[in-house]
């Protein structure tokens, strides 16, 4: 196995970065690889290591890197000039695509990150609902606003529902605003939510959170309350969305909720993402259908964008091809299940957790439900992926993405290339 060999000159880049950059980097990945391009489920770095990818740019390609069709569709628009600002017809068929696909969907609003896309839904919902408070979930990721930044991941131990708040320079006044329940726990929720329903506009969860799974009818026991208490049900699908299944998470597990956002897939490697929802929700965004009072602006430079929307239409097209969920929940199963055999034969404390789409190992033993059992041993896991991206697997701190394009090959090289970096993981 050749172990990636980084060049002077991406020495140089790094070295760079971290006179221009704040903490060397973008506030994303580890600094010290710099990616130069990706076809299919790998990668190359500015020196010229490949990688088999998990990344996937954080979760947008989904069909792989410089996918030959959206690559060609992509161009074509780009010739014809980048952004309008106004209509166009990318946008609207993408627009209707999602209105097709995903339950929740009568209407959609383009922005352009999924960050953006929460902030919204949170605002919509306030606005539908005329109540500030939103309750979410501990380890529950719902970008970076100051509603979002609740009680992510949380150093300290708190009480619920009280949020811990996750970043500097937040106002004291969110934290107020803001509940907090442990995932998969149906009893908490319904305990909250008689003392604060009158108060609160709308439950946000991420329907299988990071790399938790609903337990069965914990989803359908969130549509039941928040009916019962007539609250709204937010569905954060920036991660889920067309990945799960076509038409989403809401798709795979039956559930719909009231509103839902987008990101990551559906802009197909551009800046894209969405809230999408009932029409009478949606309404609040429409100046005629609403009281001026009621009204709720959100304008966008970039919304819509023609390029990302090609991208995205392009990309859900691919998807809807027969085999295509096959094939990825196939190439996830097999990783998955080959991980958990090495790992029980090396004799290793971890844990395979997720599913097939997205996934990674939990350094403990104890069973995954909420976001403190998730927790695991952090620095064994930055050591096994330090070992990892030196035998040149590319995935983020945390989670495994799967992609339609990476191929037997692919999982043959994974494990052998595990397989090796357990070894000396168990040797020092
Ligand atoms: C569930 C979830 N919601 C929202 C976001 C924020 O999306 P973006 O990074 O596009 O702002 C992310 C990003 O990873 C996410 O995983």
């Amino acid at each position: 196995m050749t172990e990636r060999k980084p060049s002077d000159s991406e020495h140089d880049l790094v070295d760079l970065a971290r006179r221009v950059l704040p903490a060397g980097g973008f506030g994303n990945m580890a600094q010290e690889v710099i990616i130069a391009s990706g076809r299919g489920g790998r990668v190359w770095d500015v020196s010229g290591n490949e990688y088999i990818d998990y990344l996937l740019g954080s979760g947008p390609m989904l069909v792989g890197h410089a996918h030959p069709e959206v690559v060609a569709a992509v161009e074509e628009q780009v010739r014809k000039g980048t952004t309008f600002f106004t209509n166009n017809e990318h946008g609207i068929r993408l627009a209707a695509e999602i209105v097709d696909a995903v339950p929740c969907a009568d209407k959609v609003r383009f922005v352009s990150s999924g960050s953006e896309a929460d902030l919204y839904a949170l605002r919509l919902a306030r606005a539908f609902k005329r109540r500030d408070k939103i309750l979410k979930f501990e380890g529950g990721y719902h970008g970076m606003s100051d509603y979002g930044l609740m009680s992510l991941a949380p150093k300290r131990v708190g009480n619920f529902p009280r949020p811990i708040p996750d970043s500097a320079g937040i106002p004291k006044s969110v934290q107020d605003e803001v509940l907090v329940a442990p995932f998969n726990d149906l009893a908490t929720v319904e305990s909250i939510l008689r003392e604060h329903h009158d108060e609160i506009a709308a439950i946000i969860v991420e329907p299988f959170q990071r790399l938790i799974a609903p337990q069965p009818g914990f989803l359908a026991g969130l549509r039941r309350l928040t009916e019962e208490y007539g609250i709204l049900l937010i569905f954060d699908e920036v991660v889920t969305g067309f990945r799960f299944a076509y038409g989403g998470a809401q798709k795979y597990y039956g559930v719909v909720p009231d509103i839902c956002t987008l990101g990551k897939t559906i802009g197909g490697g551009f800046p894209l993402a969405a809230i999408a929802g009932r029409a009478d929700i949606m309404a609040h965004f429409d100046k005629a259908a609403v009281a001026a009072d009621d009204f709720l602006m959100q304008i966008g430079t970039l919304s819509g964008n023609p390029v990302a929307a090609a991208a995205g239409l392009k990309t859900l097209e691919i998807l809807r091809r027969p085999g295509a969920y096959e094939s990825i929940f196939a190439t996830g199963r097999a990783l998955m299940e080959g991980f958990d055999k090495i790992l029980q034969t090396a004799g290793i404390k971890a844990r395979v957790v997720g599913d097939a789409p997205m996934f990674d190992l939990v350094f403990s033993e104890r069973p995954v439900n909420d976001y403190r059992s998730a927790i695991g041993d952090q620095d064994a896991m930055k050591r096994l992926n330090g070992l990892l991206r030196q035998r040149r697997i590319l995935k983020g701190e945390g989670k495994y993405y799967v992609s339609l394009a990476h191929t037997a090959e692919d999982v043959r090289f994974t494990l052998d290339a595990f397989a090796s970096a357990i070894a000396t993981f168990v040797r020092t």
